[in-house]
């Protein structure tokens, strides 16, 4: 599989590279970048270690290898303020996202391509990309709740002292301020985390409030993230490269999945060559389910503000 990465000289990009290098499934990434010489400097950097790795092809460049790739992951965008809301950040990275749809489709794609949208407000571009892109629904997927979630499991296992591998604990919605915890199917190695000793409703907010916050955290400590977010595009590409069929929470446009259509956001999806291989609505507390659907209502106002800004899909 060729994986080509639009803002692979950035800090999401070439960790999401990285993080490809060590997985060795891929067979080939491209950086693209429109610093040339930032993504060129990242490709080398990576290549310096192949030998090490996989027997990959690592390259950079531009639109050029869009013909060729069978995933194109777009991480370009600004990153947000410390104190600005992912949604906020939406007319600074909408005009530029939409520029890099209209390259993608002028350099030519795979009918068979998959597009993996990352950049920010994540739900909404991708919403924008389906709209955009002449690809089927189901080969156009955001990274949506996936890094919430990663993350969500992290910080439960550290407060809990127990293996972040086993700790199993969703995030839904929208990869935004209106994401929701998906506490009725939490688990440590199969049993009720609610069962935990130490565990209580408290903690529990406390830990939903720093997963929901840690995006800005880590742009407020180290300017943005690379690591887990790299780690978390890593699981969803490598689930397309294999046909894994994993059930991920990942995000695309719903049509009636949880009584919500016609809005990009993230609901428990199978992963697998063909993108959306479909989709899992099983049943949620009744707070969980008014949640869900809240969130898909926030994003929708939220896309129908862009279209009518940019004229439309
Ligand atoms: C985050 O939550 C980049 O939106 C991403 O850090």
């Amino acid at each position: 599989m060729k994986v080509s990465i639009i803002g692979g000289g950035g800090l999401v990009g070439s960790c999401t590279a990285f993080a490809l290098q060590t997985g060795k499934i891929v067979r080939e990434i491209a950086l693209l970048d429109a610093n040339e010489e930032m993504a060129a400097g990242q490709a080398l950097d990576l290549l310096h270690g192949a030998s090490l790795m996989a027997d990959q092809v690592i390259t950079s460049g531009g639109y050029e290898h869009i013909p060729a790739s069978d995933l194109i992951c777009i991480t370009a965008g600004l990153r947000r303020k410390p104190d600005e809301s992912r949604l906020d950040l939406i007319n600074r990275n909408v005009d530029l996202f939409v520029q890099i749809l209209a390259s993608i489709q002028q350099a030519g794609h795979k009918p068979e391509a998959t597009v993996l949208v990352v950049s920010n407000p994540v739900d909404v571009l991708t919403h924008l990309a389906a709209a955009r892109l002449d690809l089927p629904p189901a080969r156009v997927l955001g990274l949506g709740t996936q890094l919430d979630t990663i993350r969500f499991r992290a910080l439960i296992s550290q407060r809990l002292e127990l293996p972040p591998t086993q700790i199993k604990a969703l995030i839904l919605g929208e990869h935004g301020d209106s994401m929701v915890p998906i506490w009725s199917s939490a688990t440590a190695a199969g049993l009720p985390l609610d069962k935990f000793p130490g565990w209580n409703a408290h903690l529990a907010g406390e830990l939903f409030t720093r997963t929901k916050g840690s995006g800005a955290e880590v742009i407020k400590r180290k300017g943005g993230a690379g690591f887990a977010v790299g780690l978390a595009i890593q699981e969803v590409i490598e689930a397309i490269a294999l046909d894994r069929r994993a059930i991920l929470p990942v995000s695309s446009v719903q049509s009636g999945c949880y009584g919500i259509r016609d809005v990009a956001l993230s609901v428990p999806t199978v992963v697998g060559a063909a993108g959306v291989v479909g989709t899992y609505e099983i049943e949620l507390w009744p707070k969980e389910m008014q949640a869900l659907r809240k969130s898909g209502q926030v994003l929708r106002q939220t896309v129908d503000t862009v279209l009518t800004r940019i004229g439309g899909n």
